[in-house]
């Protein structure tokens, strides 16, 4: 149950919005939030609850249009200080544009501290494929959060960005905000992290999130049917290639430890007996602009 959120029956209508906040305005931010602006208006405007594309509409009582973001953070100079509704069409953003018509929506990006979001080899790529750092002071995170009436926060940093990762933690310990950590730095599946959003009974979920229909789901269903039809497997390999941000940051090899260890595990999960480590190997190969 999410803390400061009114609860209801199934299919009953909420009277309150879930009130989030983002850290990492890139390509899955600007998804989310262009899929619940259609979700809504759908819903609003021609009284359809539509559901294509989604696993589950109806979570609890909340329906995708009662997510409102109410504070965004970001470190790179085409999209802090923009509304956010503007900001998620910036570039390097690539992800493909599902509903363009976004409302206003009254939250400007804020300068978050840069920390290890940012690794230095992108340098050698053109700008509208990397990122580029703002020279601004950062705000301070936890303030702003409480400002904003934030009770969620979403952290879709970049892989290897373990410092910000904890301190956007660390924020939301201070102001009683939810973590929702969709990247894998380990927060909720460490025992020390996890120990302490449970003593400030705030909600963490995580560590990582799975694409609707990536190679990751794949190769899991694919291991457990192996298992279903009593076919043993000696060995398994998953290459990934992407052609956004995500991916040109992980050409840093030493940025993407936890992101191996967090398919792995997806993987792995699925057999009775785990597989040797030397027989196991997932990541991504190379970026395809
Ligand atoms: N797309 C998927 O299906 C999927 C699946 C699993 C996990 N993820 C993870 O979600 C995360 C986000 O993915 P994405 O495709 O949106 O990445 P992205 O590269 O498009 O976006 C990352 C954003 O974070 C910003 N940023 C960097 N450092 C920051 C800091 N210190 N503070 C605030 N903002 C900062 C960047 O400027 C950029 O806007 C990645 O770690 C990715 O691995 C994505």
């Amino acid at each position: 149950e999410a803390v400061g959120c009114c609860r209801v029956d199934e299919g009953e209508v909420m009277g309150e919005v879930i009130r989030a906040a983002i850290a990492g305005v890139g390509n899955c931010a600007s998804s989310l939030l262009q899929g619940i602006t259609y979700y809504r208006r759908r819903l609003e405007d021609d009284g359809v609850r539509e559901t294509l594309g989604l696993m589950h509409y109806d979570l609890g009582g909340y329906l995708p249009g009662d997510i409102r973001c109410v504070s965004a953070f970001d470190i790179d100079v085409r999209k802090v200080g923009q509304p956010l509704e503007k900001a998620i069409f910036a570039p390097p953003n690539c992800t493909k544009t599902i509903y363009a018509e976004m409302d206003e929506s009254g939250v400007t990006v804020q300068m978050g501290p840069v920390l290890d979001g940012y690794s230095d080899h992108m340098a050698e790529f053109p700008e509208n494929q990397r990122f580029v750092p703002a020279r601004k002071k950062p705000v301070d995170v936890a303030a702003a959060l409480k400002k904003s009436g934030a009770e969620i926060l979403l952290n879709y940093l970049p892989v290897g960005s373990q410092k910000a990762t904890e301190h956007y933690a660390e924020a939301c310990l201070k102001t009683g905000a939810s973590l929702v950590n969709c990247m894998p730095v380990f927060i909720a599946s460490t025992r020390k992290w996890a120990e302490r959003f449970r003593k400030a009974g705030i909600p963490i979920v995580g560590d990582d999130i799975k694409a609707q229909l990536g190679a990751t789901i794949v190769h899991r269903v694919l291991t457990r049917l192996f298992r279903d039809r009593g076919v043993g497997l000696d060995a398994t390999y998953q290459l990934n290639t992407g052609g956004n941000t995500d991916f040109l940051n992980m050409l840093k090899r030493e940025r993407l430890m936890s992101k191996k260890a967090s398919k792995t595990e997806a993987v792995q999960s699925q057999l009775e007996t785990p597989l040797p480590d030397d027989q196991v190997h997932i990541g991504p190969a190379d970026y395809v602009p």
